[in-house]
């Protein structure tokens, strides 16, 4: 995959590229939709990355080619909005720009490649935006610490392309470790890494969705509302995450329907999220696997965030005997996460049961078998060698 983005570059432009870095996709297996409401995420990143080789152009020049199409955008990043994925590598550049840290000359040539899915919940944007500024930025000659890139890529996708995003998915492809799960505490930023055990199984539903016109954006402004009226009760209230979470019955009364959902999948997301964390680092696996599935739950019936493919993937695993299993990702498509152990000796058979039954419930309802394939928890963002 990096030769593939170098190779494109090369076929594309007639030279060859002078900077490449990569970035992992993510999984996350707690704390959904916390992020933007200030509380706990604990995402692992996967093995598929997007890779992204780059070289000088013309001033104000943005020159991108991707695998995905091979077609060739030109525009003037200054002026000019590009369309699609081309949009968040104008934002990239633009805030690279604002830090000091854009190649001289303030113009490149951008080739994208690699194996992450894009539209099946698994952070494809933040993995692009994370390499395209660590790319960039080393075009520029400048060393920009993985905080500083999430936090570039993170302004791209908000600012410029206009996802109302938190920041869970570029700080997971700027800080992730292999073998580990990042804790990261959205409203401090404070982060910490733990072992992941268990094995990780994730399900491809094979449903799309495209995120700048979605139901996020409206999710988030749900959340807003319920924090203006939660501050009635509770003036110090900054984030939603931080409602008391013995305080339900007022949240309860205060709150009118879709809101009082909204809120109360939040409040109780967190407490799964920050309880999740200390059973996964003291080993507690069979109890962090019931606290996905209550996450999934919770998304589906108060976020409102699920579809009946991911419904179905999740019993079927239930019912094959997983640990746990949960949608992953912002929801209303994209892949379900399955939790299995590894210890015992039956662990295989299990794996192998599970894996007939998630496939032979998603045929009989939806007449094709869902594309499954193993998490390996994987390191964030890196300089590719030139090739
Ligand atoms: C999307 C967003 C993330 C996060 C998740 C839901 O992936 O980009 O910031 O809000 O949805 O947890």
């Amino acid at each position: 995959m990096r030769a593939n983005a170098s190779a494109l570059f090369r076929a594309t432009f007639g030279v060859g590229p002078q900077a490449a870095a990569s970035a992992p996709g993510r999984v996350n297996l707690l704390g959904e939709h916390t992020d933007y409401n200030g509380g706990p995420v604990l995402p692992v990143a996967c093995a598929a990355r997007t890779f992204v080789a780059v070289g000088s152009a013309a001033p104000g020049v943005l020159e991108m080619v991707s695998a995905r199409d091979g077609q060739v955008t030109r525009i003037d990043y200054r002026e000019g909005r590009a369309q699609g994925w081309g949009a968040y590598i104008v934002g990239v550049m633009r805030e690279l720009v604002a830090l000091g840290a854009a190649p001289a000359e303030g113009g490149a040539r951008v080739s994208v490649a690699g194996d992450l899915p894009v539209g099946a919940g698994l952070a494809s944007s933040a993995a692009l935006t994370v390499a395209a500024a660590k790319a960039l930025s080393l075009l520029a000659g400048t060393r920009l610490q993985p905080r500083q890139l999430a936090g570039v890529a993170f302004r791209a996708e908000y600012d410029h392309v206009g996802v109302r995003c938190g920041l869970m998915d570029q700080m997971s492809a700027a800080l992730a470790r292999p073998g580990r799960a990042l804790l990261l505490e959205c409203s401090s930023l404070a982060a910490c890494h733990i072992p992941m055990a268990g094995r990780l199984l994730l399900v491809d539903s094979g449903m799309r969705r495209e995120l700048a016109a979605g139901a996020l954006n409206q999710r988030r402004v749900e959340c807003e509302a319920a924090v203006a009226r939660l501050k009635l009760e509770l003036p110090e209230l900054q984030w939603l995450a931080s409602w008391p979470a013995t305080w339900l019955p007022r949240l309860k009364r205060a709150l009118p329907e879709p809101l009082r959902s909204r809120a109360l999948h939040v409040v109780g997301e967190t407490a799964r999220a920050r309880f999740g964390a200390q059973l996964l680092a003291r080993g507690h696996l069979k109890r962090f696997g019931e606290l996905l599935y209550e996450s999934h739950e919770s998304c589906r019936r108060l976020y409102d965030c699920s579809t009946p493919e991911l419904d179905t993937i999740v019993a079927a695993a239930r019912g094959a005997g997983a640990l746990g299993a949960r949608l992953t990702g912002a929801g209303w498509g994209g892949a379900v996460l399955v939790l299995l152990g590894t210890g015992e000796a039956s662990s295989g058979k299990r794996e192998t049961k599970v894996v007939d039954e998630i496939q032979r419930a998603f045929r009989a309802g939806y007449g094709r078998e869902p594309p499954i394939t193993v998490v390996r928890p994987s390191g964030g963002v890196r300089r590719e060698r030139v090739v």
